[in-house]
Formats: structure tokens, sequence, C-alpha cells
């Protein structure tokens, strides 16, 4: 499927069928950063529509909607966690709703959607709360740059190297990709993927609910006082709950633009039978972070939009 294939160059673990959107720790991060700033009315409404009082209302149901795709009940939504855009990287990246929302809906339909479900008063609590699960999910996925790009990369068929060692670009994005792998990961089988634990491990300390509460704190301070403090209110320009649809194209269009400026900047020729453990990794890591970031505030602010009608940012 053209659309794995792409997915799986960056950040992603590969091996596990729950591999396509940012793994266990980036979307637990995500949902940290969002409950960092939501207002307390909104706390309340999403604690009540999930039935969870605790801290980690969010963190905890952020995940779910990848596990479900791989149910046999959930196979309808798979298309729900990207928008394919047909556009030509690296010489020109964009993503357009009319054009790249296929007929069996995406992420920037999906996120419309379960805003509606999830403010409705005549669904039941379990379909309101499976909309709020959806939000938090798409709202994550959406800043992962592959997941707004169509581009049939055949990550499988490109041999590139990593630290000398040959391999595909495939197995290379188990590298950048082990900063969010997934949760009960299956402990290394060789040695040339004890990376896929070590490095998580060296950059964010582990992958467990408190590794992703504490990079979360950490993202969280850049935001209210640190490197991202003076852009901050730039990544709610444009925000309307109202119009989800323009709201969410921009999200995708902004993390698409990272296809062309970091993911292959020159191209699939320039990345194939390169070293990439280097530079590449080097330039993709702050990246990760502030999409990261970007992902959790915008988060908070739709909650408080839906929950309050304002963003209290
Ligand atoms: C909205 O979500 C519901 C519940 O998941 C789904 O059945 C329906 O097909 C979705 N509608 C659209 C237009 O995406
Ligand atoms: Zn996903």
């Amino acid at each position: 499927m053209k659309t794995q294939a792409a997915a799986s160059i960056f950040f992603l673990a590969t091996s596990l069928p729950s591999a396509l959107g940012w793994g266990t720790l980036g979307h637990q991060t995500v949902a940290y950063i969002a409950t960092n700033f939501v207002s307390s009315a909104t706390k309340t409404k999403f604690q009540s529509i999930l039935g969870d009082t605790s801290a980690n209302y969010l963190a905890t149901v952020s995940t779910w909607a990848d596990t479900y795709r791989y149910t046999d009940a959930g196979t309808w939504s798979a298309p729900l966690h990207f928008i394919d855009a047909n556009d030509d990287p690296p010489s020109s990246c964009g993503v357009e709703y009319s054009r790249d929302c296929g007929s069996e809906g995406c992420v920037v339909s999906a996120i419309k959607n379960y805003t509606s479900r999830v403010q409705s008063s005549s669904l039941s609590d379990a379909d309101v709360a499976t909309a709020a699960k959806f939000l938090v999910h798409f709202i994550g996925d959406i800043h992962q740059p592959l997941h707004d790009e169509g581009l049939d990369l055949g990550g499988n068929e490109i041999d590139v190297t990593f630290d000398g060692e040959s391999t595909n670009l495939h197995h290379i994005v188990s590298a950048t990709s082990s900063l969010f792998p997934e949760k009960n990961q299956e402990p290394p089988s060789n040695p040339q993927k004890s990376w896929d634990t070590n490095i998580p491990e060296k950059y964010v300390g582990g992958y467990a609910l408190s590794d992703a509460k504490s990079f979360a704190a950490t993202l969280t301070t850049s935001i209210k006082t640190g490197s991202y403090e003076s852009e901050k209110a730039s990544w709610l320009d444009g925000i309307d709950l109202s119009d989800p649809v323009t709201s969410a194209t921009s999200w995708a269009s902004d993390a698409n633009s990272y296809v062309c400026s970091t993911v292959m900047p020159n191209g699939i020729s320039a990345v194939e039978k390169t070293d990439l453990s280097g530079a590449y990794y080097t330039k993709a890591i702050p990246i990760v972070e502030l999409q990261i970031a970007k992902a959790g505030y915008r988060l908070a602010a739709w909650l408080d939009l839906i929950a309050t009608g304002s963003t209290g940012l």
C-alpha cells in the first residue's frame, strides 16, 4: 500500500502493525502536552466524556485508534489516519483537500466528523467517547509529515546504509522512528535491531507512560517559556471550530512541507544508497519535537474550543 510505504520512512517502528502513526510515545506525549494546556472546564468535560478522572485521561486513549484499525471491525477506519497529498516532493509540496481526500475519507474529514460527533447531544455516551478518542489520535497523526504525503517511496526497495551497514529505507526508519516505539515492542531479536530500543532510551529515557509525561513536560516548558514561546501564537493562526476542514488542512499542509524540507529535501535518489545515521537523523530530531509540540498545543486549543468556545491559550 503506497500510503504505508510512505508513512514508514520516518519515526515509525516498522515491524509492528500499529507502526503507521506516531508510536505510543509520540501520541501519549501529544496528549500530555494538551493536558498541560487545556482549561479546567475542558479537562472536566473530557474527563467526563472519557470516564476517567485521572491525569492520564487523554494519554491513555491516545493510541486506541491505531489498535482499532487492525481489528476486523476497524479496517474501514484505516484511511482516516492519513491524507495522501498528490504533490511532487521535493520540488513541490502541498495538500489540497478536494484533490487529496479520497472517497473513503481521510484524516481531515475524520477530524471534521469526530469534532461534530463529540459535540452531539443525540449520540450515545459511548459514541461520543469514541469520537473523543479518534480526535485525540488524529490530531496527533496529522502532524506527522508522512501522514500527509501520497508519494510511493517503497521503503523496502530503497537501499541505504546506516552506520555503514547495508539495509533499506524501511529499516533505517526504525532508527529515526525508534524515538516513538510501540509500548509493547518485541525485544530486539538481533544486534542490528538493538538500537531500536537503545536510541529512544537514550533520548527520552524509555517509553513508558511516565516517559511520555516527562517528554511532554520538557516540550511544555519550551512552549511556555522556551524556544517555541515566540512562535506558539502562530501555531493557532486560522484555527476555527466552525471550519474544521480549513483548520485541519492547514495543519496537514504545515506538516507536509517537511517532506520537502526534511524527509527528502533532495529527492529519493539522494536518500537511496546513502548513510542516514548522521546528518539526516540529526536534522530529523528537531522536526519531530516541533511537530509533537504543535500537535499537543493545537489539540489543547481544539478541545478548549469544543468545551468552552474559546482557546484560552
Ligand atoms: C463519522 O463517524 C462515524 C462513526 O465512526 C462513521 O460511521 C461515519 O461513517 C463517519 N462519517 C463520515 C462522513 O466520515
Ligand atoms: Zn494513526
